[in-house]
């Protein structure tokens, strides 16, 4: 199996700044079906660039629609007037149920051979309400699956014209934009009738907007009845703009509500035909302080913290989800209702969330259409990582979950359905927990200096070397040799270790002594040549970066481990002095000790940690260079000091 890949996100100190949004998802798929299914070429401008865009662009020129890239976010789509080119084709939707569902009717009103399809989670989500609709006006479609899921199959069929649809309402909203939208091709007056409580109402809006912008009124009474006038064509607006997601923006205003902020989203605001804009009052009602313009929308802290709430989330079930993790910082419970839909989206949503808020610590109560979720003081950070479930939302939202703490994402590139550089964007406008990297060869002193510039700072300490030496000292007692890359590896995974001030204690015993014998420094240095064991070590030592800030010290903090840090030090002295410092020190304890076999052993540690194929010991390019062989610790402390203070956040 290929290695699981994820993203380790650092804990985050603050938020603040601006974001443009990417185009909204809902709009970007209507407009364009509808350019396809108009009269003219449509210029679509802003239009979001994802993974279920591309499945509907793809779809459309298989059908012999043409579309030309103009550049950046800018599409020519020539509409066929209703009548695809491509008679008979074998569509693959992937998991875009907004490309799936609009598709299904349009082309089961046109007319035509067309196989539709998804990947296997796309066939686990209903389609049958909207299949039974389409059914009553005559089309042929066939389940190739189970019944009541996609893959489809649809077959030129005499439609019956006009008179009245029944279709269900209460499972998704997509079946009625569906329906909606396919209608004007049938030329003839159709009312639709929902049966059971329309569920996310303000995404039926955005349908209407569009067809309307689109030269189609849908006459309606109410949210059960829907009327297609005889006559609806559509006819291309000439230029037409994507709004930014709203659906995306709840995670930057959620970052601003939590992080201090002010973050403020460019491309949504007052005007917005997108319902998720309502998120906003929710993040309100938490006590965040939200402000709009027409094209804009602020949010930041309040001064006495987030208030859990009680929301019926029907008007805004995909941003619902960031409020529950946004719960994660409120001062009490946050329970969501209404929010059933969420178990036939990308994944099972309720089981998604409750199972992945647990592994933060979380205490978290679910129900068929709702879930509580209550505060977390110290978020947990599971060395498994969160997962996804290829679905982009969870990502996104539990990346909310780093103020405090470093956290690793599974997967993290299934935020392409709707948002592809999400994890960059949200780098402008956060910033982390800062650290101070401090490099170097053994015996360079960087132990002490690191230690004191934590001290005068009051930050946290990560005497990283005392990992790998922990690891061989494991490995030994566990008899699992050196030189075994996969065993030390478990070892290095399931450390049993514990730092408490100048404490380190390995199961529970007292071993600071112990690991600093000449013979666990070359056990050191020989396993944290193995990358496997590197690997195993990279997230726990991350998990140390912690508010107000850290300062690791080793050979690859700066390279690897703390790639952002803000200040990076490559400190090191001659091998001579080295040598000279290390015997004194064992002198100084009482130990015999001569030089010439200290200055060997520093040599032969130098060339393994040097030389070795992962994350050598090298003075990297950003990293300032400290040769203590003339300085005292004081002075070296002081230079240290003084970068981290010019520092600014590299990010
Ligand atoms: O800093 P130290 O002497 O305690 O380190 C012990 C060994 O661990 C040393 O041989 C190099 C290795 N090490 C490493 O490879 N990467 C680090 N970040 C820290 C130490």
């Amino acid at each position: 199996m290929e290695a699981m890949e994820f993203l380790d996100l650092p804990p985050l100190a603050s938020a603040r700044g601006t974001v443009r949004l990417p185009g909204s998802k809902s709009i970007s798929n209507r407009v364009l079906l509808l350019a396809a299914l108009a009269e003219g070429t449509t210029e679509v401008r802003d239009l979001l660039q994802s993974d279920d865009t591309a499945r509907m662009l793809e779809a459309l020129q298989a059908l012999g629609v043409k579309v030309e890239s103009l550049g950046g976010e800018a599409y020519r789509v020539h509409g066929c007037a209703g009548n695809f080119p491509v008679r008979e084709a074998d569509l693959f939707l992937g998991n875009a149920g907004t490309a799936f569902r609009p598709l299904t009717a349009a082309l089961a009103l046109a007319g035509g051979s067309y196989k539709l399809s998804g990947v296997a989670r796309m066939h686990e989500r209903p389609i049958g309400d909207l299949v039974d609709g389409l059914r009553q006006l005559g089309a042929d479609i066939a389940y190739l699956g189970n019944e009541g899921f996609p893959p489809l199959q649809l077959q030129p069929a005499t439609i019956r014209s006009g008179g009245v649809v029944k279709v269900r309402g209460d499972v998704s909203s997509q079946f009625l934009t569906g329906l909606l939208m396919a209608l004007p091709l049938t030329g003839v007056e159709t009312t639709v009738e929902v049966v059971g409580e329309l569920i996310s109402k303000p995404y039926i809006e955005i349908t209407l907007a569009t067809m309307a912008r689109f030269g189609v009124k849908v006459v309606r009474e109410g949210w059960q009845c829907f009327v297609v006038p005889a006559g609806s064509r559509y006819r291309s607006p000439g230029t037409i703009f994507v709004e930014g997601d709203a659906s995306s923006a709840s995670y930057f205003l959620a970052l601003g509500a939590i992080g201090g902020g002010p973050v403020r989203v460019e491309g949504v605001g007052r005007n917005s035909i997108q319902g998720d804009v309502r998120f906003a009052e929710a993040l309100a009602q938490m006590g965040a302080v939200i402000e709009m313009g027409d094209n804009w929308i602020e949010a930041q802290a309040p001064q006495d913290g987030l208030k859990g709430i009680s929301l019926d989330c029907n008007h805004i079930p995909d941003a619902a989800m960031t409020l529950a993790t946004t719960a994660l910082f409120a001062c009490g419970p946050t329970t969501l209702t209404n929010i059933a839909s969420w178990r036939v989206k990308e994944t099972d949503r309720i089981v998604a969330m409750a199972k992945e808020l647990r592994k933060l610590g979380a205490e978290v109560e679910e129900g068929q259409d709702f879930i509580l979720v209550s505060p977390v003081k110290a978020i947990a950070s599971p060395p498994e990582g969160i997962d996804t479930y290829d679905d982009h939302r969870i990502a996104m939202c539990f990346s909310l979950a780093t103020f405090g703490t470093a956290l690793r994402i599974n997967d993290p590139k299934c935020v392409g359905k709707t948002f592809p550089d999400y994890f960059e964007r949200l780098a402008t406008v956060t910033t982390p927990v800062p650290v101070i990297a401090i490099d170097g060869p053994s015996a360079s002193g960087k132990g002490t200096v690191a230690a004191r510039v934590a001290a005068a700072l009051g930050w946290h300490y990560l005497d990283s070397g005392a990992l790998y030496r922990l690891t061989a000292l494991a490995a030994k007692r566990a008899g699992v040799a050196w030189d075994d890359e996969a065993g030390v590896a478990a070892v290095a995974a399931t450390l049993d270790v514990v730092f408490e001030g100048e404490s380190i204690r390995l199961a529970g015993e007292e071993v600071g002594d112990a690991i600093r014998t000449e013979e666990m420094s070359s056990g050191a240095s020989k396993v944290a040549a193995l990358p496997a064991v590197r690997e195993a070590l990279l997230f726990r030592q991350r998990l140390f970066r912690r508010a107000p800030g850290l300062v690791g010290d080793g050979r690859d903090m700066g390279s690897v481990v703390f790639q952002d840090a803000g200040t990076k030090v490559f400190l090191t002295a001659s091998v001579e002095i080295r040598a000279d410092r290390r015997y004194k020190q064992l002198i100084a304890k009482g130990i015999e000790a001569t030089i010439s076999p200290i200055l060997q052993d520093l040599r032969e540690r130098d060339e393994r940690d040097s030389q070795r194929s992962v994350a050598p010991l090298q003075q990297s390019a950003d990293a300032e260079l400290l040769d203590t062989s003339a300085l005292t610790i004081e002075e070296a402390v002081a230079r240290v000091l003084g970068w981290a203070k010019e520092a600014p956040q590299k990010r």
